[in-house]
């Protein structure tokens, strides 16, 4: 086995995880008629092997899916009013203050009052909910692309749920920041990047890992986490459906890959857990939110080493990868190619995860059942 060693230079574009001038120079652009083109090429694939449940665990997760469709219309309560900024200050006195835990002396926050921190908060919220809609319309794209390029006829029914799902998701995200939110974000640069780089690889299981592992991972655990800190009880039924459905699109995602990932050599390996890293980068990356600082009128050079130097800081950034170490491990990532994978994942700070739970069989604990539903039991 001869694998060419890939730099961090070659593979996220920098040496150091942290260059935070590096991170920075990556800004997004304007699309000035509202659309971004990527090019795919890749192979649409018949099968003449209609065989149902050839592959009992996908077929099984099809069925489930069947059942758990809900309508993001009716299954939602629309009429709740939703104030952001009194959200904000309420997020902020129960954790004892706006800027608790991380040092602004010297910044140029030390001179904000109320005001700006409350405006800091929404526009927080505007961010986060704006990059969530993004990632959902990646996650439409890449699934509807699953169900051409997969060779598996039980793969192909099941990716073709979750297409629906994603339309589903799209919309409430939309609908939600429309309604109730105050202003919309661009998709952040290093997630488009990132979602970029899985549609425009024409091989499909790189479609899974980037998409269903590692950026449907990532928002299983993100979603969660603003599912027990927002005290808005629509966003919080929002993301209850939305993440019943996101824990059976990884699982879609671990027991397919699980499968293929047996016919790959050592090199080949090495690729994944490359494509891997990167994304997990992109995404560490995304979560600094220099288009926030932007438009707050702070440089986010001045201000991003207090954020990141926050005690609870990196531990909210390896939260965010709970879902994903787990499930690299039982791919069986982690520790191919002399183990490439657990040693990046410890420079991240994320190892620790690796032995929490993994997701190809936890949709059924995160099942919900939506009053549509209920209706026809
Ligand atoms: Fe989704
Ligand atoms: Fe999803």
């Amino acid at each position: 086995m001869t694998t060419e060693m890939s730099s961090n230079e070659d593979i996220i574009g920098r040496q150091e995880l942290d260059d935070l001038e590096s991170i920075l120079s990556v800004v997004g652009t304007d699309d000035a008629d509202g659309r971004h083109v990527v090019h795919s090429n890749y192979d649409s694939i018949f099968t003449w092997d209609y065989e149902k449940g050839a592959r009992p665990k996908l077929n099984k997760l099809y069925e489930k899916a069947k059942n758990a469709q809900w309508n993001g219309e009716t299954d939602l309560p629309w009429d709740t009013d939703v104030d952001q900024e009194k959200l904000v200050a309420e997020a902020a006195a129960a954790q004892g203050g706006h800027a608790v835990g991380f040092d602004i002396v010297g910044t140029p926050l030390e001179k904000w009052g109320d005001n700006e921190w409350i405006e800091l908060g929404v526009e927080s919220q505007n961010w986060t909910l704006s990059q969530f809609l993004h990632g959902e319309q990646g996650a439409l794209i890449c699934t509807a692309k699953i169900v051409e390029s997969v060779p598996w006829i039980d793969a192909k029914y099941y990716a073709s749920t979750q297409v629906m799902d994603e339309a589903r998701h799209v919309e409430v995200f939309a609908k939600y920041l429309d309604e109730k939110l105050s202003g919309h974000y661009p998709v952040n640069a290093h997630l488009r990047m990132l979602l970029d780089d899985i549609i425009a690889d024409s091989r499909w299981d790189m479609t899974y890992l980037g998409m269903q592992i590692m950026i449907e991972g990532l928002a299983l655990a993100a979603f969660g986490f603003m599912h027990s800190m927002t005290p808005d009880p629509l966003l919080k039924q929002l993301l209850r459906y939305v993440m019943a459905d996101e824990a059976r699109h990884v699982a879609f995602g671990v027991l397919s890959l699980q499968e293929y990932y047996q016919e790959l050599n050592a090199a080949e390996l090495r690729e994944r857990q490359e494509f891997a890293f990167e994304a997990a980068v992109r995404m560490r990356d995304r979560f600094l939110q220099q288009e926030v600082w932007d438009r707050m009128g702070i440089n986010p050079k001045e201000i991003l080493p207090a954020v990141l130097s926050a005690p609870d800081r990196n531990q909210f950034q390896a939260v965010l990868f709970s879902k994903i170490v787990p499930n690299c491990r039982k791919l069986g990532l982690l520790d191919a190619a002399d183990g490439w994978l657990r040693t990046k994942f410890t420079e991240l700070g994320v190892i620790e995860f690796e032995s929490a739970v993994d997701t190809s069989e936890e949709y059924d604990a995160m099942a919900a059942v939506p009053p549509t539903q209920r209706e026809l039991v």
